[in-house]
């Protein structure tokens, strides 16, 4: 008998190699190599439901007929850039727990009360968790399919006979198929049962919803080997600790990426959040140093969230420095630039700062509000009450422009603020407003204000 061969395989993104490597050259990332048995490869492609074989004229292609279905949720709708298309394959990722499992169900709780047909397959939960969980959701008007199966034949076979509308599996890492001996959650069986459930999706025209656990560690490959195969890649995401997530829109074929749904853990499942921003600065302190308001922009929309700073005299030869929901890298580059340029030791200051809400900013917007926070805890000085301040902050300390001005003044306006701390260059583009705006281009002028 022939030996079986291996092959290794990149964890992270799926790179093949004969040998194994200590840094994959695909993703240049360490030690993701595991081995695993090849099997033949299986042949999911060809032409698609209802296309030709033959080249087609650009201009005479219709796109009418890719229908969506709205799911009637609103954020996810709009992640969706507008709703599922029909025939498309969705990977939604995310830490276990953040709660995946539970806005599929209730996408499947809409999409049933518009008589949709819908196969909710769980490798991971009985029937009887899932109609656990189903019932905190509230009353379902109208019948959803279960399967509770890992074997991805089985799957197939019950997708081909039930022909629903949208399929959910539950998740990708659970599943295998017999002919490939690697362990289900290998990189091997993700890859190719996804590419079966592609061959479904695109050859029924049936739209699938693959479940991905991220996890940093341990044997499971990691949704990053499927981004590629799939037309839309979502992530949950949020803190543990928060009620609140946000659903992420990272590769999108059929609509804007970097668009964010934002959503509220509740008891009785997800919430929508349809206003961030009140939800983000609910329970702000009023008139306290060391909190600044900042807008950030989250795929088209504005978000204001409080940066918080807290600046001590440090009692060690090495300063404490931590940065929560901000970049510490940059943290400490502006408090170099401080430092220098405004000439306040920070070298013998710990330096707390955080985004308040759990939100993670990575905009260069948010540096200006960074240098405020620090400069108001420093000098235990508040800033103006219902003031917003943003822009980006240079290592000469000047303040440049940051992009959509406009809208994120425009957002300030609409929560009640009466001023606005931006770049000087950004003042041309912003019309009129109803707050005063105090364009500055230098951080020495903030100053005057702290
Ligand atoms: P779950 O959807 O199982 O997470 P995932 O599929 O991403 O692993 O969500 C699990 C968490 O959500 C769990 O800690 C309990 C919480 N939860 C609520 O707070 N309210 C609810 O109504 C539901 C269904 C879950
Ligand atoms: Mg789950």
């Amino acid at each position: 008998m022939a030996k079986a061969k291996n092959i290794f395989f990149c964890k992270e993104c799926g790179f093949e190699s004969s040998k194994w490597l200590g840094q994959c050259p695909g993703c240049k990332q360490w030690n993701t190599f595991v081995e695993e048995p090849v099997h033949k490869k299986s042949v999911s492609g060809g032409t698609l439901r209802g296309e030709r074989a033959e080249p087609a004229r650009l201009s005479q292609v219709s796109t009418t007929d890719k229908t969506r279905i709205h799911i009637g949720i609103g954020e996810f709708d709009r992640v969706l850039g507008g709703g599922i298309v029909e025939g498309s394959l969705v990977l939604v990722g995310g830490d276990p727990g953040i709660g995946k499992s539970t806005l599929l169900l209730q996408m499947c709780k809409h999409l049933v009360e518009q008589e949709k047909t819908v196969l909710y397959i769980s490798g991971e939960e009985s029937l009887r968790q899932i109609k656990m969980r189903a019932e905190r959701l509230g009353e379902f008007k109208g019948e959803l399919l279960l399967l509770s199966e890992t074997n991805l034949d089985t799957v197939e076979q019950s997708i081909r006979s039930v022909q629903p509308k949208v399929v959910i599996i539950d998740s990708i890492q659970t599943m295998y198929k017999e002919e490939i001996g690697s362990a289900p959650g290998s990189v091997g069986q993700v890859r190719e049962t996804t590419n079966t459930l592609l061959g479904i999706a695109k050859g029924l025209g049936i739209s699938i919803f693959i479940v991905g656990h991220v996890t940093k560690e341990g044997m499971v490959a990691g949704p990053r080997v499927l981004e590629h195969m799939v037309d839309t890649v979502l992530y949950f995401e949020g803190d543990g600790n928060m009620t609140y997530r946000v659903l992420r829109a990272v590769k999108n074929r059929f609509g804007s990426t970097n668009e964010i749904g934002v959503f509220e853990m509740k008891d009785t499942g997800l919430r929508e959040v349809t206003n961030p921003s009140e939800y983000m600065l609910e329970g702000m302190p009023e008139d306290e140093s060391g909190s600044v308001v900042t807008c950030a922009i989250e795929g088209t929309r504005p978000i204001m969230v409080e940066a918080q700073a807290l600046i001590c005299q440090t009692n060690f030869n090495l300063p404490r420095r931590t940065a929560a929901g901000a970049d510490y890298n940059r943290v400490n580059l502006l408090m170099a630039v401080i430092e220098k340029r405004l000439g306040m030791r920070m070298m013998d200051c710990d330096a707390y700062v955080n985004v308040a809400g759990g939100m993670r900013i990575t905009e260069p917007a948010l540096d200006l509000a960074i240098v405020a926070v620090i400069l108001s805890s420093y000098r235990n000085r508040a800033l103006p009450e219902k003031m917003l301040v943003f822009g980006e902050v240079g290592l000469t300390g000047e303040v440049r422009a940051v992009n959509q001005a406009e809208q994120r003044v425009a957002e300030a306006e609409k929560m009640g603020f009466r001023a606005c701390i931006l770049p000087k260059v950004n003042m041309k583009v912003i019309s009129v407003s109803k707050i005063k705006l105090i364009g500055i281009s230098n951080i020495k002028e903030l100053l005057e204000y702290i």
